[in-house]
């Protein structure tokens, strides 16, 4: 029998989060070894958990999770929702306007589908999510990236957005707090993105997961109430902010004006009836979660365990020759680049897999990330303090090797020889 054919467009999807490398470091697991595995922000693998509460909520209803629930969800857990985006100001927030989904990612993909026709472009941030761009891609879309660069702090520039816009371009994505980079958007600067979006009739996508991870002074600006009457998609959910990636709960909010809206709202609906309903036992802990009280807060505060991660961070690349890092003032990575002689025909894939063979230690390269430069790496921020900077004691010994080559080429190519 020949080999059976795949959908063509998957060759141009990105996912090396759970890709190539991750696939090494099973086999090296197997083999017996140790890896101090860095590429996937899943608490729940690092000893975080879910709050005591939510899983009380789930375990005192999990004789009513039976049967389906309305495609968009449980009213009560809609109604929650809807409440937590009024009292921040989205307008018109309402149960009828939430989807609840088996995590954010679900409704991503739902949503592009919802929107997208053939060669219908999205503007993606690079570095993206890479979620993002597969699903773009898988519904025919074609992903179109404004920059984030570490020269401006990961931030867009809302002139160059608006120069990608084209007779094709439906969408403006924005994933704030940042996943990889760690960049929290002023308000100032996404007033100006919801302008953009709002002179070319474009629908805002606001991907806002870690809208509670937040250091220092950074503050969380939610893109709804900025948006009015625009049409709006704001996402979220129990996996980041509340530990609970396993429980698979995510929601996505429409807000703006409901005539412009009525078409991708019963789209969105749609399809989400084809798929029947969310996983029912998790919906259960959305109400709990929202109307709970903050268990993140402590965590991201100086002396909590994500602070002091990525303070380690942060002071490691500081001490290192080698590494330039602009801190993240929110979400659960760092975005470090490689500069200096290190830098000189770096290669981040190359380089991760270097550190996987040689150290134990599983990073993502920047380039997974539809980045075009090829010297940054991430990291999560959620193992242990102590381990982080074991990891970046290992990572700048390999770096200084690289410097080294690049500062005596000819006494490596003859060490080589010998
Ligand atoms: C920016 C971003 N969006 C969405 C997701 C997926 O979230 P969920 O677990 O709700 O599917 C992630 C997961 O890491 C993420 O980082």
């Amino acid at each position: 029998m020949p080999p059976l054919k795949t959908r063509e467009r998957l060759s141009e999807v990105r996912y090396e989060i759970r890709g190539e490398l991750a696939r090494r470091a099973r086999e090296l697991e197997g083999q017996g070894r140790t890896l101090i595995k860095l590429n996937i922000g899943n608490p729940g693998a690092f000893g975080f958990r879910a709050p005591e509460h939510l899983q009380r909520a789930i375990a005192d209803h999990i004789h009513d999770t039976d049967p389906y629930t309305h495609q968009q969800g449980l009213p009560e857990a809609r109604e929650a929702i809807a409440a937590h985006h009024r009292r921040r100001g989205t307008p018109n927030a309402s149960p009828e306007r939430v989807f609840i989904g088996n995590g954010v990612s679900e409704l991503i993909d739902i949503s592009l589908r919802a929107l997208l026709n053939p060669d219908d472009e999205v503007l993606l941030p690079s570095p993206d999510y890479p979620l993002w761009s597969a699903a773009t891609i898988l519904n025919d879309g074609r992903p179109v990236f404004y920059r984030c660069n570490p020269e401006n702090g990961f931030l867009p520039d809302p002139d160059e957005i608006e120069s990608l816009v084209s007779a094709r371009t439906r969408a403006i994505v924005l994933i704030n707090p940042n996943n990889p980079t760690g960049a929290v958007y002023p308000r100032a600067l996404l007033e100006r993105i919801v302008a953009v979006a709002e002179k070319h009739r474009l629908l805002l996508m606001v991907d806002e997961i870690y809208d509670g991870v937040l250091y220092g002074d950074a503050k969380f600006e939610p893109l709804a109430p900025l948006a009015g009457n625009l049409p709006c998609l704001s996402f979220s959910g129990l996996s980041k902010v509340h530990r609970a990636c396993g429980w698979r709960v995510g929601w996505a909010v429409l807000s703006g004006d409901p005539t412009a809206c009525g078409d991708f709202h019963h789209a969105m609906d749609l399809l989400g009836a084809l798929r029947l309903c969310a996983n029912v036992p998790g919906q259960f802990a959305i109400e709990a979660a929202l109307d709970g009280g903050d268990t993140i807060g402590p965590l991201c505060a100086s002396g909590g365990r994500l602070f002091e991660a990525r303070r380690a961070v942060i002071e490691s690349c500081e001490a290192s020759e080698s590494l330039r890092l602009v801190a993240p003032a929110g979400a659960l990575y760092a975005f470090p680049g490689v500069a200096g002689a290190a830098a000189e025909g770096f290669d981040d894939h190359a380089f991760a897999l270097e550190m996987l063979e040689t150290e134990d230690v599983l990073i993502v390269p920047g380039s997974s990330f539809n980045v075009p430069y090829r010297n940054h790496f991430r990291v999560t921020l959620l193992p242990e303090p102590a381990l982080l900077r074991e990891v970046f004691h290992r990572i700048d010994r390999v770096l200084q090797r690289h410097a080294g080559r690049a500062r005596s080429p000819g006494e490596v190519s003859r060490a080589a020889v010998a």
